[in-house]
């Protein structure tokens, strides 16, 4: 069975003279275990695709399917619940909680998730050995590098051990060698543990760490790999 199952996916925002179609009709699997890079140049689509892959947008119309709940059809409540057990998110921004520590922001996801407290915390400690910054625990997001956030934001990812991590260019507010190198670490992460990703980048750099490239231009997926299908209507 797929990780992910995508199928019509279409997304608009706006209407009449200000609407914009920022998915038209994306169709893709993510096969259990492999890693996906999503390329496109700036506005064609792809944080919108990952939004509604990571059921944090609902789609115009179209069908996401993780394992084997059809999330497109869960209503507010199930969703929120599914996406803090299912899946890891590491965004651009990083989104860590300021006023947390290193260590806090992972633990604190136990609470979000409803995980057990002492399971997580352990998760915690083992992932900040791991990822290297295990000295940093006890300081603020502000008292971090940009590679230290990162790598908190990354062990929060994988901190509820979920099945399916989703990467919003990890890449574009670090320079390019420790971009390079984080995209590397979080390649090896999801591979070691025997994860699914999807990483959103501007970078082509990514397309040898990933098992497959998709490529997005104005909404439409265009097939990189075996597994795509983009079906695309003209206008
Ligand atoms: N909330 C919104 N309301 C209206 N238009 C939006 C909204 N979010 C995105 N868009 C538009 O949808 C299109 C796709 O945006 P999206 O954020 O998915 O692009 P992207 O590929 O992630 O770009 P970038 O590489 O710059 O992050 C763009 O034209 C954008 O202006
Ligand atoms: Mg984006």
């Amino acid at each position: 069975m797929p990780a992910v199952r995508a199928r019509d996916l279409s997304k608009s925002y706006g209407s009449g003279h200000t609407r914009v179609d920022a998915l038209r009709h994306a169709t893709f699997d993510l096969e259990d275990g492999e890693l996906l890079a999503l390329l496109g140049p700036s506005g064609s689509g792809k944080t919108t695709l990952l939004t509604i892959v990571g059921a944090l947008l609902e789609p115009t119309s179209g069908q996401v399917v993780i394992g084997d709940r059809e999330v497109t059809q869960l209503r507010e409540r199930e969703r929120t619940a599914f996406r803090a057990r299912r899946i890891g998110f590491v965004f651009q921004s990083f989104n860590l909680v300021p006023y947390l520590t290193a260590r806090e922001n992972l633990t604190i996801m136990s609470s979000v998730a409803h995980l057990d407290r002492a399971e997580v915390s352990h998760r915690a400690d083992r992932l900040l050995q791991e990822l290297g910054i295990e000295a940093r625990r006890d300081n603020l997001p502000e008292q971090l590098s940009g590679g230290e956030r990162q790598r908190v934001a990354i062990a929060r990812a994988l901190v509820t051990d979920p099945a399916l991590i989703l990467v919003d260019e990890p890449t574009a507010s670090l320079d390019t060698a420790l971009g390079s190198q984080v995209v590397c670490l979080l390649a090896e992460e999801i591979k070691r543990r025997g994860k699914s990703g999807i990483m959103v980048t501007h970078d082509s750099r990514m397309a040898a760490v990933a098992d497959r490239t998709i490529t997005i231009l104005d909404g439409v997926l265009t097939a990189g790999g075996p597994h795509v299908a983009s079906h695309h209507r003209a206008g």
